[in-house]
C-alpha cells in the first residue's frame, strides 16, 4: 500500500503525516507533497521515527512522483479560513488547487481512492468528480470527501455533556460538512437521552464546531490537529478494507443514489475497491428529518457550484 497526502508542509498535512507513520500498517509507504519547500525536511523529521512505514517527501510544482503507485490519496492542499470567513470563501483559491491536482491523479494514478479534506468539501468533492469524470476515470467508489472531523467532534461533545466515555462513543453524521449541511443524529447515539434543548444546542454547536476552532486561533487557521486525526481515522479505514479487512464502516460524503444530492455523507461500508455498500442511516427524529429537509437546498446548490466551474 501506498498513502500520498497532499497538503502535506501544511497545518493538517503534518499532523496527520505524524499520526499515519506512527499507525498505518507495517509496510506501508507514505509520501508527502507540497508546493512548499519544506516538505523533504518534514519527511526526514519523520523518518527518524522507528516504525515499519516507509517515508518519503516531495516539493516544487509537480506531485507527480508522490502519487506514482499511490492506493490511496489524501488532499488537504489549499487556504484555511480566518475569522469571519464561510467555507464557500475559500471556494476561489481552493477549487483550482483541487482541480488542477485531481488532472494529475487522473494521469498518474487513476484507480487511487481519493479523500477530498480541501474546503469547501460539499463543492471541492463534486470538482474532483467531474475532473475525473472528464478525464474519463471517474469511479465513484473511489472519491470521498472526508468528514471524519464532524463525526469525532460529535463523539467528544456528546461524552463531555453525558460524562460517558469519549472512547466508546458511536454518533452518526450525515449530509455535508458545512453549517446546516452537517447533521449529527443524536437520536441514534446508544445508551444517551437527550432532552430536546439538548439536541438544539448540541447540534448548532456541532454545526458551528469549525468555527469555534477558527475564532479561537483567532487568525491563525482553522482546525489542523483534530482534522489530522479524523483524517488519519479515515485513511487507516480505507487502508484495512483495501486490504482485506471486512465490517469497515466509516461515515463519508460519497456519490450515493442520488436520493437527497449527488453528494452525500452517511455511512459507507468500506471494502477492497472503495466503497463496497452504501448504507441506510436509519430512522430519523422529527427534528432530524426537519434538519435534513432543511439543509438539502444549501447541499445541492453548493454542489452545482462545483460542477458548474469544471463546466
Ligand atoms: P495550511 O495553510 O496549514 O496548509 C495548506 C497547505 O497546502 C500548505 O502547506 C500549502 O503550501 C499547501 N498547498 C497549497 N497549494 C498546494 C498545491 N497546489 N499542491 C500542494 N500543496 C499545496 O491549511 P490547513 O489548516 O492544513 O487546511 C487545509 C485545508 O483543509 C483548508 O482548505 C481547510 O479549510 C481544510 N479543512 C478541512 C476540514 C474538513 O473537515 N474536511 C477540516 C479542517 C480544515
Ligand atoms: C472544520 O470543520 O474545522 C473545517 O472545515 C475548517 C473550517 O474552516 O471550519
Amino acid at each position: 500500500m501506498k498513502v500520498s497526502v497532499i497538503g502535506a508542509a501544511g497545518g493538517i498535512g503534518q499532523a496527520l503525516a505524524l499520526l499515519l507513520k506512527n499507525n498505518l500498517p507495517a509496510g506501508t509507504d507514505l509520501a508527502l507533497y507540497d508546493i512548499a519547500p519544506v516538505t523533504p525536511g518534514v519527511a526526514a523529521d519523520l523518518s527518524h521515527i522507528p516504525t515499519n512505514v516507509s517515508i518519503k517527501g516531495f516539493s516544487g510544482e509537480d506531485p507527480t512522483p508522490a502519487l506514482e503507485g499511490a492506493d490511496v490519496v489524501l488532499i488537504s492542499a489549499g487556504v484555511a479560513r480566518k475569522p469571519g470567513m464561510d467555507r464557500s470563501d475559500l471556494f476561489n483559491i481552493n477549487a483550482g488547487i483541487v482541480k488542477s491536482l485531481a488532472e494529475k491523479i487522473a494521469k498518474v494514478c487513476p484507480t487511487a481512492c481519493i479523500g477530498i479534506i480541501t474546503n469547501p468539501v460539499n463543492t471541492t468533492v463534486a470538482i474532483a468528480a467531474d475532473v475525473l469524470k472528464k478525464e474519463g476515470v471517474y469511479d465513484k467508489r473511489k472519491l470521498f470527501g472526508v468528514t471524519t472531523l464532524d463525526l469525532i467532534r460529535s463523539e467528544a461533545f456528546v461524552a463531555e455533556l453525558k460524562g460517558k466515555d469519549p472512547l466508546t462513543m458511536d454518533v452518526p453524521v450525515i449530509g455535508g460538512h458545512s453549517g446546516v449541511t452537517i447533521l449529527p443524529l443524536l437520536s441514534q447515539v446508544e445508551g444517551v437521552e437527550f432532552s430536546h434543548e439538548e439536541v438544539v444546542a448540541l447540534t448548532d454547536r456541532i454545526q458551528n464546531a469549525g468555527t469555534e476552532v477558527v475564532e479561537a486561533k483567532a487568525g491563525g487557521g482553522s482546525a489542523t490537529l483534530s482534522m489530522g486525526q479524523a483524517a488519519c481515522r479515515f485513511g487507516i479505514s480505507l487502508v484495512k478494507a483495501l486490504q482485506g479487512e471486512s465490517n469497515v464502516v466509516e461515515c463519508a460524503y460519497v456519490e450515493g443514489n442520488g436520493k437527497h444530492a449527488r453528494f452525500f455523507a452517511q455511512p459507507v461500508l468500506l471494502g477492497k475497491d472503495g466503497v463496497e455498500q452504501i448504507l441506510d442511516y436509519g430512522p430519523l427524529s422529527e427534528f432530524e428529518k426537519s434538519a435534513l429537509d432543511g439543509m438539502l437546498e444549501t447541499l445541492v446548490g453548493d454542489i452545482k457550484i462545483g460542477e458548474e466551474f469544471v463546466k
